[in-house]
């Protein structure tokens, strides 16, 4: 007796992988011929490559970043050094990760193109050699196409799966049983990375990850302009405060904001049980948006990192970031309760305040 015969859509799948092995089989054979290693020390230099062109060719391909004959553009050099950095900064929390978890599950947060989605695919499955689980989110349904396009083109749909939806609305539990046939494993996912998400999609994406209790969170923030919309209204009003000389010039207002935010993340995200190295995670020559928030997650909450955080705000001219406001209960209770401590005599904000008459100024400092 013969075993079933397979149906016209197996075929067809199975006609489609072998293509896409074919054209990896000739890309890979076009980028080992190119990429010698005086082309790689020339064009690339000496820095310990994570993926080498002539060994990552599907992938560099997928993505944009070599063209059919396996060559770089300069702009397609910048990019590939740019998210070669990355993975370098990242890898070893990762490789951590992978060792404690049979499977990692990762979110990618406003995933755009999928550079760095992709990117984390070819770790984990050539680098690594360890079994993950990615899912990669973005508002962007067209985008979102591209993506599975690209992760199929780079022969990473076994691991990837894609999601158009905003963050703040992902019902996660339901879309990851969905994509991987998998319900309520814990933790939902092991790491959530954002990179560039835009403005407040950051703060989005960093509440969901503590909702779900992700041990690691790596976000890149984008063009923050919540706090800088605060300042310019403050200015408008003629509002005073010691931010002052900054809420009225429209560049120093951007730039100040933007660290700002990131400031009052790391406190909040302190208060919720992270521990938080902010970095650069590339040189400036390559983005401007280097700042990265690499968040570990230790329990518990952290109390005086609230109150830090309420002394913070109240010092830039009282408006909380979105971040605060997305918190769950728990967290949120705890940071009214850390407000309410900032607003009695005894509390930190007026013992850091009191400290300005003992420097010499003269002049009490009001709350
Ligand atoms: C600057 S791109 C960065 C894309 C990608 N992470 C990268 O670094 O290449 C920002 C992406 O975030 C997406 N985005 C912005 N706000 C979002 C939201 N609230 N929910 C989901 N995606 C969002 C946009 O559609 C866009 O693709």
């Amino acid at each position: 007796m013969t075993g079933a015969r397979p149906s016209a859509a197996q075929r067809r799948s199975t006609t489609r992988r072998e293509t896409r092995e074919r054209w990896a089989e000739e890309i890979s054979a076009r980028a080992e011929a190119y990429w010698t290693a005086e082309r790689i020390h020339g064009q690339l230099g000496d820095k310990d490559l994570m993926l080498p062109p002539n060994e990552a060719a599907p992938l560099l391909r997928a993505l944009g970043l070599i063209k059919a004959d396996a060559s770089m553009s300069p702009s397609g050099v910048r990019k590939y050094m740019q998210i070669n950095h990355m993975v370098k900064l990242l890898e070893s929390v990762f490789v951590a990760l992978a060792r404690r978890a049979p499977v990692v599950r990762v979110l990618d947060a406003g995933c755009g193109s999928s550079h760095l989605t992709l990117l984390l695919a070819w770790c984990f499955e050539h680098r690594w050699r360890r079994s993950a689980r990615i899912l990669g989110v973005d508002r962007n349904a067209q985008i979102i196409e591209r993506c599975r396009e690209r992760a199929e083109m780079a022969l990473l749909d076994d691991l990837l799966r894609y999601e158009a939806s905003t963050i703040d609305e992902l019902d996660l539990p339901a879309v990851w049983a969905d994509a991987f046939d998998e319900k309520s494993p814990e933790p939902l996912v092991h790491a959530l990375v954002a990179l560039h998400a835009c403005d407040t999609a950051t703060d989005d994406a960093l509440a969901l990850a503590i909702d779900v209790g992700a041990e690691l969170i790596a976000a890149a923030p984008c063009c923050q302009a919540e706090l800088a919309r605060r300042w310019a209204e403050l200015d408008n009003a003629d509002a005073s405060g010691p931010f002052e000389p900054i809420w009225g010039a429209p560049h120093l207002r951007r730039e100040v904001a933007a660290t700002m935010t990131d400031a009052l993340r790391t406190l909040l995200l302190r208060g919720c049980g992270y521990a938080v190295t902010p970095m650069e995670f590339v040189p400036s020559t390559h983005t401007p948006k280097n700042t990265l928030l690499r968040a570990v997650r230790v329990g518990g909450s952290a109390p005086e990192h609230f109150e830090r955080y309420v002394v913070l705000r109240e010092a830039l001219g009282g408006a909380d970031i979105a971040l605060a406001r997305s918190i769950s209960a728990d967290h949120r209770r705890a940071l009214e309760e850390a407000e309410r401590r900032c607003a009695s005599p005894q509390g930190p904000y007026f013992s850091v305040a009191t400290k300005v008459p003992d420097q010499g100024s003269g002049g009490g400092v009001s709350a």
